[in-house]
């Protein structure tokens, strides 16, 4: 017997509503994304707020991200991050992380925030070794939708 529940647009709505604190910036971020043909390929709101409770919770201080589109998982990251935090990103895209930077700066997390355009495989060989946390939101080739945060092995 499945115990899945679906999640609906309604059930989401919901979810939302009652356990959303999405601060000023994201929320920017989120709609100036939505306005883009690949918009869909943005995190989703609860899933940025749970990835900043991981990095409270980690107490991480350096973290990975590979695949930063226009920044909103990263602006997540770096808000949740102390002072002194800083995040790896990933991505090969100019277009997508010129938004990014834009937010990041507005934000005042600019400086927190160290971009690579390259291929993640080849930034991570050089970085991966001291980093507390990494998100993965795509891969080599192609690309997947998931992400995931996880200690490094
Ligand atoms: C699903 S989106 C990332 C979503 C993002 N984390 C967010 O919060 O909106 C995937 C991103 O991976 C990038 N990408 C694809 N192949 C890549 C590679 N080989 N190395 C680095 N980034 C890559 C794409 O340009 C795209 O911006």
């Amino acid at each position: 017997m499945s115990r899945q529940i679906t999640l609906t647009d309604q059930l989401l709505a919901y979810l939302h509503k009652v356990s959303l604190r999405e601060a000023e910036p994201l929320r920017r971020l989120r709609e100036e994304t939505a306005r883009l043909p690949m918009a869909g390929m943005q995190i989703s709101p609860d899933q940025g707020q749970f990835m900043a409770l991981l990095v409270r919770l980690l107490g991480a201080r350096r973290c990975l991200e590979i695949g930063t589109f226009t920044g909103y998982s990263s602006l997540a990251v770096a808000l949740a991050l102390p002072a002194e935090g800083r995040v790896v990103c990933c991505d090969v895209s100019e277009e997508y992380t010129a938004v990014a930077r834009r937010a990041w700066a507005a934000a005042g997390v600019a400086e927190k925030i160290e971009l690579h355009i390259a291929p993640a495989r080849a930034t991570c060989t050089a970085t991966s070794a001291s980093t507390s946390a990494c998100c993965r939101s795509a891969t080599a080739s192609p690309w997947r939708g998931s992400a995931e945060m996880r200690e490094p092995q």
